[in-house]
């Protein structure tokens, strides 16, 4: 694979995402596109005079010509809520800025694999799927990888393990309805459930779920009203994702993708365990979930299409 990637946003993610993929040197050439092209060529500006100390990746910044022959898109442009603003008003403005580019980057672009991280971003991915003529297979939103992330650093923290050993998802909205299946989340192989019962040492300490769950869904809140903005974390998820579909064996990975019929849930974007690979998604892992997480995964997709049904497409 060649490896040119378009970013377009300029912000604190699409330049976070831009850093990331440079000093993990992903790419050889990084064309970064915003509406404000000033802002664009500062950061691409800025990163590229730091390669020298990291390694040749071309990075600049251009217009939706320049994203020919792109292998990746990293969809980043968005505006955040602002005072008074409804989340509703919030998405239909982020939904006509997708739907303003999208023309643009898929003429220049058409066999790109998509990265969608705006938000909501399993709206924007839904969007990109329904108008925009690229393969359902290649557009993936960043879903509750992020959530999986810090669900997994959590564990981690409070066994003091590594977070490698930690194996467990975040399912559904990337948002207020959000869960983890307990049921399949384990540390070792060892079902999380029994995992201190089981140890011999030291006794480990005891931890609520319904705490870990809320720490999850409330981090990125908390980030936002202590430095106004989210950049680090997603900015390496991205990054991540774009290292697993450089790998030629597949990758289990909760993005946000269409589903078509798992557990009874159609025509909406959500994450669950999903096989991707070099040349896109390859299908998702339907796991068996108890009854009640069959529940709150429909109801985490009744959510997303009671917003898809008042959003203007
Ligand atoms: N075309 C191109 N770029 C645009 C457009 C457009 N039509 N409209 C806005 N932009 C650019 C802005 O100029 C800005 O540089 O998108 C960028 C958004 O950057 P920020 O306001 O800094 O927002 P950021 O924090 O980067 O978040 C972007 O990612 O994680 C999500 O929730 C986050 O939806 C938000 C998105």
């Amino acid at each position: 694979m060649s490896n040119k990637i378009t970013i377009i946003g300029a912000g604190q993610v699409g330049s976070t995402v831009a850093y990331a993929l440079t000093l993990k040197q992903l790419a050889s050439e990084i064309v970064i596109i915003d509406i404000i092209k000033e802002k664009a060529m500062g950061e691409a500006m800025d990163i590229r005079q730091g390669t020298p100390f990291i390694g040749p990746v071309y990075i600049h910044d251009g217009d939706y010509e320049d994203a020919k022959d792109s292998d990746i898109v990293i969809f980043t442009s968005g505006v955040g809520r602002k005072p008074g603003q409804s989340r509703l008003d919030l998405t239909q403005t982020n939904v006509n800025i997708a739907k303003s580019v999208i023309p643009l980057i898929t003429k220049a672009a058409p066999n790109a694999l998509y990265l969608i991280v705006a938000n909501p971003v399993d709206i924007l991915t839904y969007l990109f799927v329904k108008t925009s003529g690229i393969p359902a297979s290649h557009i993936f939103g960043t879903g509750t990888m992020l959530d999986t992330a810090r669900f997994r650093a959590r564990i981690a923290e409070t066994y003091r393990v590594g977070a490698t050993n930690v194996h467990g998802y975040v399912f559904g909205e990337h948002g207020d309805s959000s869960f983890v299946p307990w049921s399949l989340a384990n540390i070792g192989s060892i079902p999380v459930d029994s995992f201190a019962s089981s140890f011999t040492g030291k006794k480990l300490p005891d931890f609520n779920k319904d705490d870990i769950e809320d720490y999850i869904r409330k981090s990125g809140g908390i980030i936002i009203n202590a430095k106004k903005f989210t950049n680090y974390g997603i900015g390496a998820t991205t990054a991540d994702l774009v290292d697993a579909l450089k790998y030629s064996t597949d990758s289990v990975l909760t993005i946000s993708s269409m589903m078509n019929g798992e557990y009874g849930i159609n025509d909406v974007c959500i994450s669950i365990p999903t096989l991707i690979g070099q040349n896109g998604i390859k299908g998702h892992l339907a796991a068996p979930l108890t009854d009640d997480e069959v529940t709150k995964l429909r109801h985490s997709a009744d959510c997303l299409k009671d917003i898809i049904k008042q959003i203007e497409f």
